[in-house]
């Protein structure tokens, strides 16, 4: 079914496999989240990521960062791409690198970032590894806007995962995928239909009309 909302313009950047741009990009073709994915932006030229995008004919874009005098003439590189694109929401989906400034400034509360564990706990690049190791019983995902510090802005939407005996950090990953590519696309559903409000460093969810 196709939805007859108004589709709001995003871009995905991603650094590596990009099995998560691939679960979002299935739920703007069928209709199931009212987007359109305008770029896909990588930092990676060898991220898989990219090669997804094509197949959904999505046009993509790749910054290299040795390319640029500073990281801040980067981000403000990626930041006027995003603008030119008309990108409304900018979601990251395994971007492996901190948001920076001038992206941030432009794109406040409009950033989205997917994290493989319960936040506040184990955030960075290892947050499934990180886990494990502590010897957690229940592990997660997490959706929130991204702010200045690393993992640490206004949580969107939470689901726990369990840890089992005998799982490794790639059983468990993939446990915490399964979860993701749900709770993604809903995350942006829920910014496309405006339902999302950040409050005092709090995500307050509209309920839907007919809730
Ligand atoms: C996802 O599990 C995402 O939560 C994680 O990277 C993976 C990317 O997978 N992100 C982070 O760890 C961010 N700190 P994908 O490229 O297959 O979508």
């Amino acid at each position: 079914m196709v939805s007859e909302e108004k589709k709001i313009r995003i871009a995905v950047l991603a650094s590596g496999s990009g099995t998560n741009l691939e679960a979002i990009a299935r739920a703007a073709e069928s209709g199931e989240i009212p987007v359109e994915i305008s770029l896909v932006l990588s930092d990676n030229p060898q991220a898989y990521a990219l090669v997804r995008a094509e197949k959904h004919n999505i046009p993509t874009k790749c910054f290299l960062i040795s390319d640029f005098p500073s990281r801040e003439a980067f981000d403000k590189a990626i930041a006027d791409e995003l603008s030119a694109a008309g990108v409304e929401l900018v979601v990251l989906a395994g971007y492996m690198k901190l948001v920076g400034g001038e992206i941030l400034s432009r794109f406040k509360n409009r950033i989205m970032n997917i994290h493989p564990a319960l936040l506040p706990s184990f955030p960075g690049t290892h947050g499934v590894r990180d886990a494990l190791e502590y010897g957690v019983k229940v592990s997660g995902v997490t959706v929130h806007f991204v702010d200045e510090g690393l993992d640490t802005g206004p949580i969107i939407l939470q689901e726990a995962v369990p840890v089992y005996d005998g799982d490794d950090e790639e059983t468990l990953h993939q446990r915490i995928h399964q979860v993701e590519y749900r709770l993604y696309p809903l995350a942006i559903k829920l910014f496309a239909q405006g339902r999302l409000k950040v409050e005092g460093g709090r995500v307050r969810i509209i309920p839907a009309e007919d809730e």
